[in-house]
């Protein structure tokens, strides 16, 4: 779908760049013509009724009278940055994406961000964090839309608006903001207890991130890697900050709230700017594509399981490095927009039902956020791979398309584009067998399990992630109304760990249940913990 005017790596050139980028050295309207004045409104004489007729005047505000998109319904703030992704070649014998080859680079742009604040919503609140990443690779763009987590709160796209309706301000006041302390995410997260593992995350130090470059991101999802050989493997993809991962400590993330609403975004673009420049290994942990897709027992298909690094280590394959601020950030971070379903030849998904409905949800938001349906030709997502879609016409079309006959075959257009398939680079999805079955509105017996991996993750932090986690559990029940909540919030954590458990019912002053079912017995992970976080090992 590009116009004419757009260099091979997608950068509008020529007049269209100079347009764009205001750059003549007279003011002028949006038409081009030069103006003599901005300052004042044509008028019937200096003291008369403005006129009608004053097209500047009603071009400069109606203009600006639009100059707001909506934010994201989820994910609003956001910051972002350019860089360059270096593939190190080790992935080459599970996938044969062209990126991920021997010494390939790829330009790459990320967006982190947190999850239920508005637009100006503080950096530093306890929250889950989006790490997202477009690579501009040679075969189309590749997005992975990850978390900071490596679990999700919900094991079905189809409870997203429910999740979200609940973590979201109070419909009546308004509030919270930003966070998690109120009755209808605890209600929410307490009733639907597949939550718990996100939530305990959330109330551990990764709910509070020092800054964006010591946070780990997840893909979350088991996705699945085809090599030359059509062989596949299935995959969790993993961020691994070279700073190490580090959080704030609760009162810190409070006070900097109130200092310095900006001090992740701030930080970011300072260390740019300085030329220390964030870096993250990028991972793998390979698990084979057997047809029950488990490995060790642990459901690959529910978003609310993590497979511990000790059972499946994460093997580099690849460095990240964010060398480049974002010149404008409506343009860039806030136009930018990411899916699931932006793959390329190598890479696949798998049946998760959470990732199945994303498919869906981004595409449909992206229409309204970004005003209809031509938004893959904005600058900042146009893939540096030619396009040639057959894609015409709606609202916001840029492009001057060339031809009469945009479908295939014709005979109209002097040859018509020939279709790829695997042998040519083409993207051809992996030949999975689906299993025979009767359509049912029900989770496999396999996702029943919410309370023991959660307990893994209790069992593998120290003394003081603990603390932090009970002050975090403590802090945010106290907030809520309603006694009942607090109650059922105990309840869950009674059937986690019963130190948790009283530890946050002493602090919210209730008496400590017992659990309603047996204890899981699981091995701790030291991984998780951050005291005991052993990468970067060089
Ligand atoms: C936005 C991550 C689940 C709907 C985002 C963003 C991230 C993200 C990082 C911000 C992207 C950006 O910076 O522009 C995740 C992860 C999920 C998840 C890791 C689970 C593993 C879901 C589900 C749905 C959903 C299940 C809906 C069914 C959305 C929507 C946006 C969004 C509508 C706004 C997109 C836009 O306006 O461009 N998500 N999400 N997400 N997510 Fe998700």
């Amino acid at each position: 779908t590009g116009p004419d005017t757009v260099s091979p790596t997608g950068q509008p050139t020529g007049a269209d760049q100079a347009r764009m980028a205001q750059s003549g050295s007279s003011l002028t309207n949006a038409q081009g013509s030069r103006l003599p004045d901005t300052d004042h409104s044509l008028k019937a004489g200096p003291r008369g009724p403005v006129l009608l007729q004053d097209h500047h005047l009603r071009e400069k505000v109606m203009h600006f009278d639009h100059e707001r998109i909506p934010e994201r319904v989820v994910h609003a703030r956001g910051s972002g940055a350019h860089g360059v992704f270096r593939s190190y070649g080790t992935a080459a014998g599970v996938t044969k994406a062209a990126f991920l080859a021997e010494d390939v680079e790829t330009p790459v742009f990320v967006r982190f961000s947190t999850v239920l604040g508005s637009r100006g919503s503080a950096d530093t609140v306890r929250d889950t964090r989006g790490f997202a990443t477009k690579f501009y690779t040679s075969e189309g763009v590749f997005d992975l839309v990850g978390n900071n987590i490596p679990v999700f709160f919900i094991q079905d796209a189809i409870k997203f608006p429910d999740v979200i309706h609940a973590g979201k301000p109070h419909p009546d006041r308004e509030i919270p903001q930003a966070q998690s302390a109120h009755d209808t995410f605890w209600d929410f997260v307490t009733l639907h207890t597949e939550a718990t593992h996100h939530t305990l995350w959330n109330m551990s130090d990764r709910g509070i991130p020092r800054s964006l470059r010591t946070m780990e991101g997840f893909g979350i999802h088991t996705f699945r890697l085809v090599n030359a050989a059509g062989e596949t493997t299935l995959v969790k993809f993993h961020w691994k900050p070279k700073l190490g991962v580090h959080s704030l400590v609760w009162e810190e993330a409070q006070i900097i709230s109130g200092v310095d609403p900006d001090f992740h975004r701030r930080d970011l673009a300072d260390a740019i700017e300085a030329g220390a420049y964030p870096e993250w290994e990028f991972g793998i942990q390979t698990f084979p594509d057997t047809p029950d897709q488990t490995f060790e027992g642990i459901d690959l298909l529910d978003p609310t399981n993590i497979v511990p690094e000790e059972l499946a280590p994460v093997q580099p394959i690849g460095l990240l490095t964010l060398d480049r601020n974002p010149s404008n950030f409506f343009a860039e971070t806030e136009q930018v927009a990411f899916h699931v379903g932006h793959l390329v030849p190598g890479i696949d998904i798998t049946d998760d039902p959470l990732l199945a409905g994303r498919l869906f949800s981004y595409l449909d938001t992206q229409i309204t956020r970004l005003g209809g349906p031509n938004f893959p030709q904005i600058p900042i997502n146009r893939p540096h791979a030619p396009v040639n879609d057959m894609l015409r016409d709606g609202f916001h079309q840029t492009a001057v398309h060339r031809g009469v006959a945009p479908y295939r075959p014709n005979s109209l257009d002097g040859g018509c584009p020939f279709t790829a398939g695997a042998d040519m680079g083409g993207y051809v999805e992996a030949p999975v067998r689906v299993p025979e079955a009767t359509k049912v509105r029900e989770a496999p017996e396999s996702f029943a399990d919410h309370f023991s991996q959660p307990r893994r993750f209790w069992l593998s932090m120290s003394p003081v992630e603990r603390e932090h986690i009970i002050g975090a559990y403590t802090f945010e029940l106290g907030k809520c109304y309603e006694q009942a909540i607090r109650e059922r919030a105990l309840q869950v954590l009674a059937n986690v760990d019963p130190e948790l458990c009283a530890g946050v019912a002493a602090g919210l002053g209730l008496p400590a249940p017992e659990p309603t079912e047996p204890l899981a017995d699981v091995e701790p992970s030291p991984a998780l913990s951050q005291v005991g976080h052993t990468w970067p090992t060089d």
